[in-house]
């Protein structure tokens, strides 16, 4: 069977536009659904021919809701459902909705705009956009926070063993779960700690973004929680976003994973706490303010769609 996925694995780039769209309701969106495919399938191969090294990549995710409305293939992918909210006893991880998510990456902005552009001629008549973040590279990849973020992803082959489904699902293998949350965060109250007590937080150093030894890391760090074991891995693509002047500092945390029993996890550990109660400090200076999972498609499963 072949399975020529959707670039999934790929690096965060220097900018990023993130899209989620709702159907409207009593609408015939089959046209308009099989014309996006295409035009998915398009823009990633035209962007690729005409500036092959601005590594373009558009990826489309479809979520639970909208793959019922648009009567895609039977059974579904085996973990594809609403995604509930977890609920802390101090923090909760909301659910909102979804039926379709952009993340449009390039180097030149220029680029990312013009993918928004022409997916948005297609979806206005039949969908209306829920969100639209335009997230950039923050030096050497910090997150808005100042600490370097993504350095235990997964690296080469891991990338995509982590990333795509396997056999164990093999109708939609070479697929990924698409899990995203906007956070934002209490920027005040983050910088009002010493760089010593933000290191606690995170449980890495802040400049050289080393990890502390075990027996230093407070449990309820961030990566001692997000951290569940070396065959439990996501591959995270967060992209820091922020208007200074409204005392706007975000975090879209993006991750694609070949379960999506993984990220959540992830979330249990960092909402609920591990042992309960023992939750992630670093939601104490961020808010989740959405929480969608999606099913991407590989882009043979889009060619199909789109016929
Ligand atoms: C406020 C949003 C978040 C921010 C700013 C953030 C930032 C960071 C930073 C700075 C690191 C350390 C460097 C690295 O290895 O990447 C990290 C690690 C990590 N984060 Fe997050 N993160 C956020 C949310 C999440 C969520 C929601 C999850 C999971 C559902 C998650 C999963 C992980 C994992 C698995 C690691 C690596 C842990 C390890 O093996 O050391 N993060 N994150």
């Amino acid at each position: 069977m072949n399975f020529e996925k959707q670039n999934v694995t790929d690096y965060p780039n220097t900018n990023t536009i993130f899209q989620v769209w709702k159907f409207k309701e009593k609408l015939d969106l089959q046209d308009s659904f099989q014309s996006l495919c295409t035009l998915i399938l398009n823009l990633n191969n035209s962007f690729f021919n005409r500036f092959p090294e601005s590594r373009a990549s558009c990826i489309m995710g479809i979520g639970f809701e909208a793959w019922k409305k648009l009567s895609l293939r039977e059974p579904l992918p085996k973990e594809l459902e609403n995604f509930a909210e977890i609920k802390g006893n101090t923090h909760t991880a909301v659910s909102s909705p979804g039926d379709l998510h952009f993340h449009l990456r390039a180097d030149n902005y220029s680029i990312c705009f013009d993918m928004s552009t022409e997916i948005s001629k297609i979806l206005k008549p039949i969908a209306d956009s829920l969100l639209e973040i335009h997230g950039f590279k923050y030096w050497d990849n910090r997150s808005i926070l100042g600490f370097v973020d993504g350095t235990e992803n997964p690296h080469g082959q891991d990338r995509d063993q982590f990333a795509m489904i396997g056999d164990e699902d093999a109708e939609y293998k070479g697929g990924s779960y698409l899990f995203v949350q906007k956070y934002l965060h209490n920027m005040d109250a983050w910088q009002s700690l010493s760089t010593e007590d933000q290191e606690k937080v995170i449980g890495r150093s802040k400049e050289n973004d080393i990890e502390m030894a075990d027996d230093i890391k407070p449990s309820n760090s961030h990566i001692a929680l997000a951290n569940i074991g070396d065959n439990l891995k996501i591959i995270r693509d967060n992209m820091p976003f922020g208007t200074p002047s409204s005392n706007e500092f975000g975090t879209y945390f993006i991750s694609y994973a070949n379960s999506f029993s993984t990220t959540k996890t992830m979330l249990k550990k960092m909402f609920i706490g591990d042992p309960v109660g023992n939750y992630d400090r670093i939601l104490d200076f961020s808010t989740a303010k959405t929480g969608t999972l999606f099913f991407v498609p590989t882009k043979d499963m889009l060619n199909e769609f789109s016929e």
